[in-house]
């Protein structure tokens, strides 16, 4: 690519998030919407801009069909945001290693998938050395406030005894189907069947995030304990702008994960996102040799945070080296202000 021409993107999922992504890659210098798919009803065949209800035409048809898209639209990256699962997305994502583009992706499990889908991980490994391209999971969390933040803090410890992540979120201020996800406005007894039933799955990240920190650490952990979801339960009548939640109903979730080495509890998750959150932060303390306390205050917006560092990720894709990588493999994080060819 010379450094005259635009970075072309292919964007695959125009949901809650995809479309965010979209349209902050067409406010941005030097990259160039290419493609568009999705398998929405009410948005294939429907130009860009009319999916993303924009005043404009871009002249690119949202398609359900990604070979037809790729094979046209000598991509450099596609921006993947349809799943959770990686089992769920393999078959729409490992087909796109043949074009040689990147994938960067907003599926959870693919942010260190090692673990949950170990033989998944080898063929997306292999597909990207075969093709000369490369995978990359992110996100806001997992992806980097429970992960990669985490890990770049230990960067200046000389010992590390236990590590401790706390996010809480008031989920009001969060996209819609966020706090659907969560079960914002339930009673108990629906949550309850709801987890039951896999349709309120709680957060999906938790064990990919100690599985990067711990990779990072060379920690051998023993095992990693995911806690059941749990509700957390309205004291007074909080809301949203869509979602009103009674008092003794759920106004979202918590959700804490454990990293155990020798009998120790050495790495926690706790996550929590609720409506109604009166203080919202993420936390880092890191016991150690100097211990590290951080916290941001208010939490970091995951939308926008998500929808960031897809973005900024570009151009540390298009620099990876080929086959699957994750974001403790790329250089540390940052934002592409300017002209992304400036960063290739
Ligand atoms: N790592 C992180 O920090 C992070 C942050 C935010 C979101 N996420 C994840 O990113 C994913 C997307 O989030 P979202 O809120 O945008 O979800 P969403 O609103 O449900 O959007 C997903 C879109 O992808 C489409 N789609 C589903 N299967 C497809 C396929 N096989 N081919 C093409 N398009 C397909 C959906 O169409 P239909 O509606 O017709 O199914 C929908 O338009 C979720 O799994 C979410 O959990 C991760």
């Amino acid at each position: 690519m010379t450094k005259m021409e635009k970075i072309r993107i292919v964007s695959y999922g125009l949901g809650a998030v995809g479309s965010r992504i979209a349209k902050l890659l067409l406010e941005k210098e030097g990259i160039q919407i290419v493609g568009a798919i999705d398998i929405a009803k009410d948005k294939v065949g429907k130009d860009l801009g009319e999916v993303l209800e924009l005043d404009k035409k871009f002249g690119v048809v949202v398609s359900n069909n990604a070979d037809n898209v790729l094979s046209k639209a000598r991509c450099d990256v596609v921006v993947h945001a349809t799943g959770s699962y990686l089992k769920d997305v393999y078959e729409q994502i490992a087909p796109l290693a043949k074009y040689g583009v990147n994938v960067i992706s907003t599926c959870e499990e693919l942010s260190y998938p090692y673990l949950t889908e170990p033989e998944l991980a080898k063929k997306l490994e292999a597909l990207g050395v075969k093709y000369a391209m490369t995978f990359l999971g992110t996100g806001i969390n997992p992806g980097f406030l429970m992960d990669t933040l985490v890990i770049t803090l230990t960067g200046v410890c000389q010992e590390i005894s236990k590590i401790k992540a706390v996010r809480v979120m008031n989920a009001a201020t969060r996209r819609i189907p966020f706090q659907k996800k969560i079960g914002a406005g339930l009673s108990v007894s629906e949550f309850k069947d709801k987890i039951t039933s896999g349709k309120i799955t709680g957060h999906v990240g938790l064990e990919q995030s100690i599985g990067m920190i711990a990779s990072a650490l060379r920690w051998d952990l023993d095992k990693i304990r995911v806690e059941q979801v749990k509700p957390v339960i309205a004291e007074r009548q909080v809301e949203s702008e869509a979602i009103q939640v009674k008092k003794g109903h759920v106004a979202g979730l918590r959700q804490a994960a454990h990293g155990i080495m020798k009998r120790e509890d050495v790495i926690t998750l706790d996550f929590q996102a609720y409506i109604g959150a009166e203080e919202e932060y993420d936390s880092i303390t890191i016991d150690g040799v100097p211990p590290v306390h951080q916290r941001i205050s208010p939490c970091v917006h995951g939308d926008y945070a998500t929808v960031a560092i897809i973005v900024n990720s570009i151009p540390k894709i298009m620099n990876a080296p080929p086959g699957l990588v994750t974001m403790k493999d790329l250089p540390i994080p940052s934002a592409a202000v300017e002209d992304m060819r400036k960063s290739i």
